[in-house]
């Protein structure tokens, strides 16, 4: 479908300066400018815009943007305009007529603002109503981005207001022990700040609704910390939902009892459209060790501690409470970069013809889902893609039996797995009995054992964790060298009763194995000890 912005000559595309207090983010970086303009934009940048973010006017003019001073001339030169902050009313008022906007707009929270761009006649796409589901969206995901940029930079605070070290430290001044951190919610950003904590050498846990989560936040580095209560956590689209009062119960218990014994708590658990989830109470608080750091990047949604301030940075009963709603801002040049990068395929999806036409394609699911006001008329909320290229995975229950019992029925995939399982042994066996019909009897011998050699492989790789997979192939690497053997037969000397000798050279050969064997095993073992030092704590 065609609209007044689909056609005419090739469009400009503004960017101007974030004018929300505080915010140092930029809509577009040079790198990116020189990619719009090969897409057949033209882009102009308000003087200034970037210079929070460390970009300068001149590598924007550099890039081939044309700079232009004061927001209301900005503004006034642009077809489409790039923003990160949604717009202000006096913004608004600056607005072209039938002009198009792109940003952070939460239609759900601003139903005003809606209303004055539909006054305007504008099209608007919501960069936070991106279908996220849908992995051709994945490349725009700013929400993705930004959560990356925020759960980094929440450790970097926390570690900022923490008086120790992070990792564990054996000087000659006495030994060090490694900072505990804990992170509620495993999201986007609690993946990002789990992978931040574990790499500075901290020991992390974490604890999220849906236990899906589980084994990304072990294969970052983290232990997931398990609620004693059986409960579905998903709500649908890989966000979570409203858990029942008796879980809530039991996750209060186990969260009082990593207060006590944490030294860091990073908490980003958030429900779509609902209050952030009260998580840390003010007692749980008053129990943590004092110097110890908590940072609430649920701030802004009302907080995951009782005690948090929105925007500031607290000490309450000795616990620092880090409440800042600015993180990604926080590291303004970083963020920027992500987001012009995340609007940059936003507008390869818009001008496929790279002209610098946009044609908004409301037929397309991705463009569909962020278009909320479309030429005048609201198109918020959109209806859910059709197909999601890639699935929600069910959430797991913790406990499958108990959860069985629970709910009164067993899973339904249960006995389809039972089935295929069955049929997977029949034809082993039917297998089996033909190799062992027809084959020669030391075949079978052979085969027995690199039958139960594959079992053995793959029981050990699978009951391993990800993270451990590196040591784990170089103590096997290691234990190969059990064919050391094969070589100490050739060489030994022959018993009176062996007539069949080896040759000279073959008895030399085996002497190089040996050598070589001794070294692959001895530095295999050695290097295998060396690699699963760095992961005790
Ligand atoms: P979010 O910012 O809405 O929530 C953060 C985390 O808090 C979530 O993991 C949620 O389960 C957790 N949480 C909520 N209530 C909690 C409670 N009471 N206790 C403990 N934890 C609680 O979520 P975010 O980070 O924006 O995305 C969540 C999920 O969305 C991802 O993990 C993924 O499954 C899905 N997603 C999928 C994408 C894709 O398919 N391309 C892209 C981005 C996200």
């Amino acid at each position: 479908m065609q609209t007044g912005m689909t056609t005419g000559t090739a469009r400009r595309i503004g960017v101007p300066r974030e004018i929300f207090l505080g915010e140092k983010r930029v809509a577009t970086v040079p790198d990116v400018v020189e990619k719009l303009i090969k897409l057949g934009f033209s882009v102009a940048i308000e003087s200034g815009a970037g210079e929070l973010a460390n970009f300068s006017d001149d590598s924007y003019r550099a890039a081939g943007a044309q700079v232009i001073d004061g927001a209301a001339a900005l503004w006034a030169a642009s077809d489409i305009v790039f923003k990160v902050r949604g717009p202000t009313a006096d913004e608004i008022g600056l607005m072209r007529q039938g002009g198009a906007l792109i940003g952070f707009i939460w239609p759900a929270q601003n139903p005003d603002l809606m209303q004055l761009l539909a006054a305007k006649q504008a099209t608007v796409l919501a960069i936070d109503a991106l279908p996220r589901m849908l992995s051709r969206a994945q490349k725009m995901d700013a929400l993705t981005s930004m959560a990356g940029v925020t759960g980094y930079r929440a450790v970097i605070e926390a570690a900022n207001a923490f008086g120790r070290f992070f990792n564990g430290q054996i000087t000659a001044a006495g030994k060090v022990p490694p900072a505990k951190v804990f992170i509620a919610g495993a999201g986007v950003a609690g993946l990002a700040a789990i992978g931040t904590a574990a790499s500075l050498g901290a020991i992390v846990r974490a604890n999220d609704t849906r236990a899906e989560v589980a084994d990304q936040v072990t294969s970052l580095g983290g232990e997931f910390v398990k609620v004693d209560y059986v409960e579905e956590g998903g709500g649908g689209g890989g966000y979570a939902k409203v858990m029942s009062e008796g879980f809530q119960q039991a996750q209060r218990e186990m969260y009082a009892r990593q207060a006590k014994e944490v030294d860091i708590i990073i908490t980003t658990a958030l429900i779509p459209g609902k209050p952030a989830p009260k998580l840390i109470s003010a007692e749980m608080v008053r129990s943590m060790k004092p110097g110890s750091v908590i940072v609430d990047m649920a701030a802004e949604q009302g907080g995951n501690c009782e005690l948090t301030e929105p925007g500031q940075s607290v000490v309450k009963h000795g616990v620092t409470i880090v409440g800042y709603t600015d993180l990604a801002s926080r590291l303004a040049k970083q963020s920027s970069t992500l987001y012009g990068s995340n609007l940059f395929r936003l507008a390869e999806e818009l001008c496929k013809t790279k002209d610098g036409v946009i044609n908004v394609n409301m037929e397309d699911d991705a463009i569909r889902g962020l278009t909320v006001v479309k030429d005048g008329s609201i198109t918020w909320p959109a209806p859910a893609p059709k197909l999601p290229a890639v699935p929600v995975v069910a959430a797991k229950p913790i406990n499958a039996p108990a959860a069985k019992k629970a709910h009164g029925h067993g899973a339904p995939s249960e006995p389809m797995a039972g089935n295929k399982l069955a049929i997977m042994f029949g034809v082993s066996a039917a297998l089996f009995w033909f190799v062992g019909a027809n084959a020669p009897a030391a075949f079978l011998a052979h085969f027995t054992v690199f039958v139960l050699a594959c079992f053995v492989g793959y029981m050990v790789v699978w009951n391993v964790k990800p993270a451990l997979h590196t040591p784990l192939m170089s103590v096997t690497n290691a234990i190969s060298s059990i064919i050391a053997i094969g070589a100490l037969v050739q060489i030994a000397p022959p018993l009176a009763e062996v007539t069949n000798r080896p040759e000279t050279w073959i008895r030399g050969l085996a002497a190089v194995g040996i050598v070589l064997t001794a070294i692959n095993m001895f530095g295999g073992f050695a290097v295998t000890q060396r690699m699963l030092a760095m992961f005790r704590k």
